[in-house]
């Protein structure tokens, strides 16, 4: 258990005299997927993850000590205590709360365009983690937050960081082994374009869905071996700049996470992501570098360079443009 790890967090919490603290932690995409818990406690995965984070687009949060049972908000909007959500981020917090009676009001803001139907639990449990460490002044480098993240929301571990951020699935059954690193490649021609079928709040939680795929070990191990090939794969073509191979292993490997969940008739397709996936596809028969990759839901997120912008918003007119890293 990581319990030494949080016990130390408890003890050592020593609280600014303004009693809050506010941090910003940006979204972030897998390009090579993490999906399977070897513990559901612990949040620790089954496999190694790849992501890129999405520069200014992800969540603010402001924290502050109050003597009241803990208030959350939302985009300005109260979240009720009996949501699940909720129910989580107690839980998250929780863990580090010096004491049984200090309660929290926590703001979050998510600046990801509204009804771009992107995750926001990565960004949000990465700030509210970077927000506790300087409320309480533990000055715990970004890999340590990176584990505290990681118990909130498994992606959260990779959204500490600007870039490409590798999470090491790790061995030791505590976890502290398991977090992000950040990859020293500056690629600012890199883009993400979000291509939004839908903004409905997903029917079956990734959680949920993994869960659900535990119970297919078969097919599981197929996915293991997959996705070491394809991050060591994508990891090569990263280091050497290799776009077009770049964006084949990202779709290759989204597309190898969706036939495991299809195997656990899991389906979160729409016919329009069908649509969507295949004017992808077009789009590279007439040239245009560009690729796809899908998270537990129907939309997808386009991969392509700067220079390739304009052809792709020619066959994608609403897509939502992010230039992940500065020039
Ligand atoms: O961190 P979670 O529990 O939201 O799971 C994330 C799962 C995927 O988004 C599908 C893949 C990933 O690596 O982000």
């Amino acid at each position: 258990m990581s319990r030494e790890f949080l016990h130390l967090l408890k003890t050592q919490a020593r609280p600014l005299a303004s009693k809050t603290a506010s941090a910003f932690a940006p979204s972030n995409i897998a390009l090579i997927k993490y999906w399977g818990k070897r513990d559901n406690a612990l949040n620790l995965p089954l496999n190694d993850s790849l992501s890129i984070s999405l520069g200014t687009h992800g969540s603010t949060t402001q924290i502050q000590i109050s003597n009241t049972p803990d208030r959350y908000y939302l985009n300005g909007q109260a979240i009720p205590p009996e949501t699940d959500f909720a129910k989580r981020l107690k839980q998250f917090l929780d863990l580090t709360r010096p004491k049984p009676e200090v309660g929290y009001d926590i703001h979050t803001t998510n600046n990801i365009p509204t009804a771009a139907g992107l995750a926001s639990s990565a960004s949000g449990f990465a700030a509210l983690s970077l927000a506790l460490n300087t409320l309480y002044q533990w000055d715990l480098p970004l890999e340590k937050l990176s584990i505290l993240a990681r118990l909130g929301s498994g992606s959260a571990c990779r959204s500490l960081w600007d870039g490409f951020v590798h999470w090491h699935q790790g061995q030791n059954a505590d976890g502290l082994d398991s977090h992000g690193h950040l990859l020293p490649i500056h690629w600012p021609e890199f883009r993400i374009g979000l291509h939004v079928i839908s903004d409905q709040a997903k029917a079956l939680s990734s959680r949920a869905a993994m869960k659900l795929t535990a119970q297919k070990p078969q097919q599981v191990r197929i996915w293991q071996t997959q996705v070491e090939e394809d991050l060591q794969d994508l990891t090569q073509a990263l280091s050497s700049r290799d776009f077009s191979e770049l964006g084949r292993i990202a779709e290759r490997n989204a597309l190898r996470l969706h036939e495991l969940l299809e195997a656990a008739d899991i389906h979160y397709s729409l016919p329009e992501t069908l649509e969507a996936r295949t004017r992808v596809q077009a789009c590279r028969h007439q040239g245009i570098e560009v690729y796809f990759t899908q998270d537990a839901g129907p939309n997808l997120k386009l991969l392509f360079l700067a220079e390739s912008t304009a052809a792709v918003k020619r066959h994608f007119p609403d897509l939502i443009v992010i230039q992940p890293m500065k020039e």
